[in-house]
């Protein structure tokens, strides 16, 4: 497994586990499976409603915490201090834990909150200092909330996790990351699978004989971004970790990333207005 280095120093496996939608009464199975694979980062929120289950499957793993990269996400209700201190709190008593190695804000919502998202920011500052988040960094920020966090607050973020896939490759806030030296996440990997009947990565896959998933995943980690794939098929948390050495060309890199559909690709929302409390 290949790590990649964060700005605190501390190092985050490229590869985790995502559990968006995987229903709280599936989540010990599913996280279980995961760890059971191999997977040593798996990547929840507040959002999604099922801390208490992926601490319950860390807990039971036997697994020391500190070979586990935890990162959760604090959700768009509580940005304001108070909030995010009582639930962050209740985030670490769910995940049955003293600290997560990675905590983010969720979604900058730049229309809510008077668009201050600086003084949570400062907030999560607060965990960082106390060790309770080994790590703190973003989601879904875009190049001008990064610079608005560069400008007014104290720590850089270690990472901004945010939607790249063939479909979306995110060009400019990869770059944008890259250059305050944040690592990159891709969420939706794999274009919530959209990507994987494409029949460009059809094409690849079957000539290097690699699941189309296996090319997509490679592209990112080849390109030095961390993914946190979804899957509750063991057969793909298991093909899903097998990434790292696919063998794929200049020119299959050119024809993945050309895929790219501009604003029409993403599936999920866009930051600068996404605003769902
Ligand atoms: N920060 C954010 O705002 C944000 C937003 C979205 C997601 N995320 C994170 O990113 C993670 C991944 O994103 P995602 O869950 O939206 O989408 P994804 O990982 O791109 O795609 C998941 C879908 O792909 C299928 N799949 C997985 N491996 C496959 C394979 N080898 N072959 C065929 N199909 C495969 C899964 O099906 P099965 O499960 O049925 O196998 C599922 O339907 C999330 O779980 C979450 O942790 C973060």
């Amino acid at each position: 497994m290949t790590n990649v280095k964060l700005n605190t120093g501390q190092t985050i496996p490229q590869l985790g586990y995502g559990t968006y939608k995987i229903a709280p009464e599936d989540t010990v199975a599913a996280v279980t499976m995961a760890l059971e694979a191999g997977y040593r980062h798996i990547d929840t929120a507040q959002m999604y409603g099922n801390e208490a289950e992926v601490g319950e499957a860390i807990a039971q793993s036997g697994i020391d915490r500190s070979d586990i990269f935890l990162t959760t996400k604090l959700d768009n209700p509580y940005h304001m201090p108070d909030d995010a201190r009582v639930s962050f709190r209740q985030s670490l008593e769910d995940l049955q834990t003293d600290y997560v190695d990675l905590f983010l804000i969720h979604w900058p919502l730049p229309t809510l909150y008077g668009g201050d998202f600086v003084t949570t920011w400062l907030t999560l500052e607060e965990f960082f200092e106390e060790g309770r988040a080994k790590a703190i960094g973003v989601s879904n920020f875009l190049p001008d909330h990064i610079d608005t966090l560069l400008k007014h607050g104290t720590v850089v973020p270690a990472v901004n996790q945010i939607e790249i896939h063939p479909y979306f490759p995110n060009e400019v806030s990869r770059a944008k990351n890259a250059e305050a030296g944040i690592v990159t996440q891709a969420w939706s990997p794999l274009g919530r699978a959209a990507v994987l009947t494409d029949p460009v990565i059809t094409e690849i896959a079957e000539r290097i004989g690699a699941t189309p998933a296996q090319v997509v995943l490679a592209w990112h980690v080849n390109r030095g971004d961390v993914v946190i794939p979804k899957s509750v098929t063991q057969s793909r948390v298991v093909s899903n970790m097998d990434i790292f050495d696919v063998p794929l060309t200049e020119e299959d890199h050119v024809r993945i990333t050309a895929l790219d559909r501009g604003e029409e690709g993403r599936q999920g929302s866009n930051p600068a207005t996404m605003d769902r409390i």
